[in-house]
């Protein structure tokens, strides 16, 4: 198979590297208008167009990776469909929801296998951690709560990502709210306050979230780009080598027979009886913290839907349900009032 990788930045670059490494398909071509990339296709010989439209000109991958800016992933999705290519995109899905709708929409009149690139519940972590949880290991879900603590310096805001779409919400939250869903199920309501008062941008630069899940799960996220500490999925799952890694915990999920912290993968159980008075004890699962681990296994699976064996792990849909997610979020922070994410036809 030949794979298309349409932007070559910070995650662009990750997914060629997967590629190259991968045994079933192969680096098609990039496209890229920037200096840097057209450098880096040079020193590395990889073909390299400055648009779409001059690639589909005289190239027809088996399908492309779409790692460009947000704002951008509408009209660069909606070339791909237009040509019945085969399309993962990066999260969010896009920048606002009726933007991710059109492409959802158009994804499904073309009959074109739309992936969304929420690469974390390809982690053999959150395969363990889901399998422990429909298990019924932790008996009936009662509460989560999901941290992203982390310090991002000036010079990352030095791009695109000093707008409306470069917030910490969008960016980060976007996967653990993803995670939530994945492992717990879809999200109710939200109420949220958010503050900007640190970076002072245009955007936030923390917030904090409580959810109800639709199965009566309560839960709380909280998430910061200008707290120096552990606790993000980034910093401590280890999938990404660009994050030192700390062995810390960032996700607990407790339910009525026991809980869950990751990626630790440590979960507790009451010894005999269930009481505050008797100890309770703890199992910890060995962890797989190979690098790249899930983009290469998210890879495998956006090969394997368009072989036709097997589903998405997260499709379009997946990608607009969570961007639904954090557009409630927003507007509960604006309105300061507890918001029911839209829901969308099936
Ligand atoms: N899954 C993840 O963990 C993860 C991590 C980082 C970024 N992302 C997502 O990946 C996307 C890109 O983010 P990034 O951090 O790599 O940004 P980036 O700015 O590092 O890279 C974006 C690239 O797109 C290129 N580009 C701009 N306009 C283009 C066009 N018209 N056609 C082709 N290429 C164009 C830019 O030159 C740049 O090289 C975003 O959607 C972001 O949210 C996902």
């Amino acid at each position: 198979m030949r794979i298309a990788v349409i932007g070559a930045g910070l995650a662009g670059r990750q997914h060629i590297e997967v590629i190259k490494r991968n045994k079933t398909c192969k680096l098609d071509f990039i496209v890229d208008p920037s200096d840097e990339s057209i450098e880096f296709c040079r020193k590395n010989d990889f073909s390299h167009f400055p648009n779409i439209a001059k690639a589909l000109a005289t190239r027809e991958p088996d399908g492309a990776i779409i790692a460009t800016p947000n704002s951008l992933h509408l009209e660069h999705a909606l070339d791909f469909i237009d040509r019945e290519i085969p399309i993962l995109v990066e999260k969010p899905l896009s920048s606002n929801f009726e933007s991710a709708l059109s492409i959802v929409q158009y994804a499904k009149k073309k009959n074109v296998d739309l992936l969304t690139g929420h690469h974390r519940r390809h982690n053999k972590i959150i395969t363990k951690a889901k399998n422990t949880i429909d298990s019924g290991q932790l008996g009936r879900l009662v509460s989560s709560h999901s941290m992203c603590w982390l310090f991002k310096p000036d010079d990352y805001f030095n791009s695109w990502r000093n707008s409306v779409s470069g917030g910490p919400v969008l960016i980060n939250l976007t996967h653990d709210i993803d995670l939530m869903r994945y492992l717990i199920g879809e999200i109710e309501s939200v109420h949220s306050f958010e503050s900007n008062t640190n970076r002072k941008g245009e955007v936030e630069d923390s917030a904090v979230v409580n959810l109800r899940y639709e199965n009566g799960t309560i839960g709380t996220l909280s998430i910061s780009d200008t707290i120096v500490a552990p606790w993000s999925w980034e910093n401590t799952s280890g999938e990404n080598p660009v994050y030192p890694n700390q062995k810390e915990s960032c996700y607990w999920i407790g339910g009525t027979h026991g809980s869950l912290e990751l990626p630790q993968l440590k979960s507790w159980e009451s010894l005999n009886e269930r009481s505050w008075w008797k100890p309770i004890y703890s199992n910890q699962s060995p962890t797989d913290k190979s690098i790249n681990q899930p983009l290469s296994a998210q890879l495998d699976n956006f090969i394997s839907v368009v072989q036709g064996k097997e589903e998405p792990v997260c499709s379009g849909k997946d990608g607009l349900k969570t961007l639904l997610v954090v557009e409630a979020i927003k507007l509960s922070a604006r309105i300061g009032k507890a918001v029911e994410p839209k829901k969308i036809q099936s």
